[in-house]
């Protein structure tokens, strides 16, 4: 690791976290002067963090990508049968068994209250090893899940008698599609509206759990207008629930990447403990998910195809939202200036353990994929 030994001078207030011109800053600088906050959070590792260089020059690497799409199909054809759906419950479990063990996330820590039953909420629950683990910690709770219907491609619950434990409800939907709970009505004419729904699910409800887990699947059927959006869409809307139903707290963030289910992927999840949900600060936060989510769901051009009728607002094409997308670099380094040597800090153990583990790869000269760049925080735990 290149230590940032210079911290104090490099992140002081006056000193700018990069100097203008740099010549990692180029490329993006050249497209149109400016920079997305992907290319500086990843810039900014790769300068920090040799063994995050490590990892992008493997990123060339064709044979990786094979080696990744193959473990994806893999993944695919296990959930069709019932031993590769038990199989994936068993791995879920145990990545939160091990979270719990180095975080206590899966633990509710609040003192036993006769009047406010203790609760979980899982947004994208099946097959439900989450869940298990965490009532498994606190079998006094009750648990109320989000899960994707099998025939809209969501996977199978196998969490034991789910459908029977009184303690349990699970709401079969799709949660990027719940629009009550994001407060927006659906413009007149859009492709899907039949399908949204404006039950306010968890209405007036606080958890003091809850976990985000949800991945776009690929045997998902869904309009050809959310395919670029659609990770977006997902995160926001977990975001959002995750907001609006977590009881207050303190903070504290930790990540953890699970060895050795997770090793070799990029994903890591993030642990938050009690999140001050009322801040202002999260009330902002929320306020721009929503957008970002109504954005993503009511703009797209492709929602209007010949149908002139259809309320798209100001619409904007893909390559639009996607250039929009890709800007706020200023923010971003903004908060690198503050923040950047604590994200090194904790995010070299992470990359540290997936490149150990790519090394192993016998396709790998070099190490990681384009799939696998960057650091998203796919799975995140609150
Ligand atoms: C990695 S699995 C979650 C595993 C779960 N945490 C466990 O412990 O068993 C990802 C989940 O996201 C769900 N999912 C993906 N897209 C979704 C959507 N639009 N709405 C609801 N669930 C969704 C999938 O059905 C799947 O259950």
């Amino acid at each position: 690791m290149t230590a940032p030994n210079k911290t104090s001078s490099m992140f002081g207030a006056q000193a700018p976290a990069f100097e203008p011109g740099q010549a990692a800053y180029s490329s993006a600088q050249e497209s149109d002067g400016l920079l997305s906050p992907d290319q500086i959070i990843k810039q900014y590792l790769e300068k920090h963090l040799d063994v995050y260089g490590e990892l992008r020059r493997g990123w060339e690497n064709p044979q990786g990508d094979i080696h990744f799409q193959k473990r994806l199909e893999k993944v695919d054809q296990s959930q069709k049968n019932p031993r590769g759906r038990r199989d994936l419950f068993r791995i879920m479990l145990q990545i939160a068994d091990q979270i719990d063990e180095a975080t206590s996330a899966f633990t509710i820590s609040r003192p036993k209250d006769p009047d406010v039953r203790a609760a979980i909420l899982d947004l994208c629950m099946a097959p439900g090893g989450f869940a298990f683990s965490a009532l498994k910690r606190s079998p006094f709770a009750k648990l109320c899940g989000i899960a994707l219907p099998p025939e809209l491609g969501g996977f199978e619950m196998v969490m034991r008698k789910w459908n029977k434990d009184k303690r349990v409800s699970v709401h079969f939907g799709d949660i990027t599609m719940l629009v009550g709970e994001m407060g927006f009505d659906v413009p007149a004419g859009h492709v899907d509206a039949g399908i949204f729904s404006e039950e306010k699910i968890f209405e007036g409800q606080k958890f003091d759990l809850v976990l985000c887990d949800g991945q776009i699947l690929r045997n998902q059927p869904r309009s050809e207008y959310r395919e670029p959006r659609e990770a977006r869409r997902l995160t926001a809307s977990q975001l959002v629930f995750a907001m609006q139903h977590i009881r207050e707290g303190g903070t504290l963030v930790q990540l953890f990447k699970p060895k050795p289910m997770q090793a070799k992927q990029s994903s890591f999840y993030m642990v938050a403990k009690g999140v001050r949900s009322d801040s202002n600060t999260a009330l902002r936060a929320v306020a721009e998910w929503k957008e970002i989510w109504a954005e993503a769901t009511f703009t797209s051009e492709a929602l209007r195809g010949n149908n002139e009728a259809v309320d798209t607002g100001d619409s904007i094409d893909d390559e639009i939202w996607m250039e929009r997308k890709g800007k706020g670099g200023d923010k971003a380094l903004a908060v690198l200036d503050e923040f950047g040597p604590t994200l090194l800090k904790m995010a070299e153990p992470v990359i540290a353990i997936q490149a150990a583990a790519l090394r192993s790869v016998a396709c790998y000269e070099g190490l990681g994929t384009k799939e696998n760049q960057g650091l998203a925080v796919k799975q995140v735990t609150m």
